[in-house]
């Protein structure tokens, strides 16, 4: 019953053969999902009009290594598979599964999506939308830069010796062994 949100066109999915988008995840912390068009076959409505607006979303980490699908250039398909690009394992877009190389047996992380009129939406309560793109892609706000440097501290900080060590004891008040050097190098005027 999350309050879904409306992600994309579907058709802009399969158009470009994947849709990278972020999220915030249960924890609050950022995590990248990608949307895939999933040509499964005949629709179970739709007859012959095969995968036109059927899409899966998986977070965008390989199964093998915290490897990216997409790297931020769209993830690499081929015959309805997602293929990592670190070691070339092979993820059905479908089902997420995997059962080739060094991913094998495994199956991408999934995130529930839905598509109504052509449009996908984000439908799981484990993620809030954050936006389209990579994680950098909305990185601006990361910095948040208000510098707080020092309304408090003023100048009278260093003005005032409140060292409170020194107490009563100016510097030069302290140099008695340098007495006897004083006559030869000053000119006494007066006296
Ligand atoms: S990191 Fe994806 S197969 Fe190794």
């Amino acid at each position: 019953m999350a309050d879904r949100t409306r992600l994309v066109a579907a058709e802009t999915v399969v158009e470009n053969g994947s849709w990278l988008f972020t999220v915030s995840d249960q924890y609050g912390e950022p995590d990248e999902v990608i949307l895939v068009p999933c040509e499964d076959g005949p629709r179970a409505n739709g007859g012959e009009n095969s995968g036109g607006d059927e899409v899966r979303a998986w977070v965008n980490r390989c199964t093998h290594e915290a490897q990216r699908l997409d790297r931020g250039f769209g993830a690499a398909m081929r015959n309805g598979e997602i293929i990592c690009p670190k070691h070339g394992s092979m993820f059905d877009a479908c089902s997420g599964y995997c059962d080739n190389g060094d991913a094998a047996d495994t199956t991408l992380v999934d995130v529930d999506v839905t598509v109504e009129d052509g449009e996908v939406y984000l439908t799981d309560d484990s993620y809030e939308f954050a936006h389209e793109g990579s994680i950098e892609d909305g990185g601006e706000e990361v910095d948040g830069g208000d510098g707080e440097d020092g309304d408090g501290g003023t100048e009278d900080d260093r003005s005032g010796d409140e060292d409170g060590d020194d107490e009563d004891l100016p510097s030069w008040a302290t140099d008695d062994e340098d007495d006897d050097d004083m006559p030869s190098s000053t000119s006494h005027i007066g006296l």
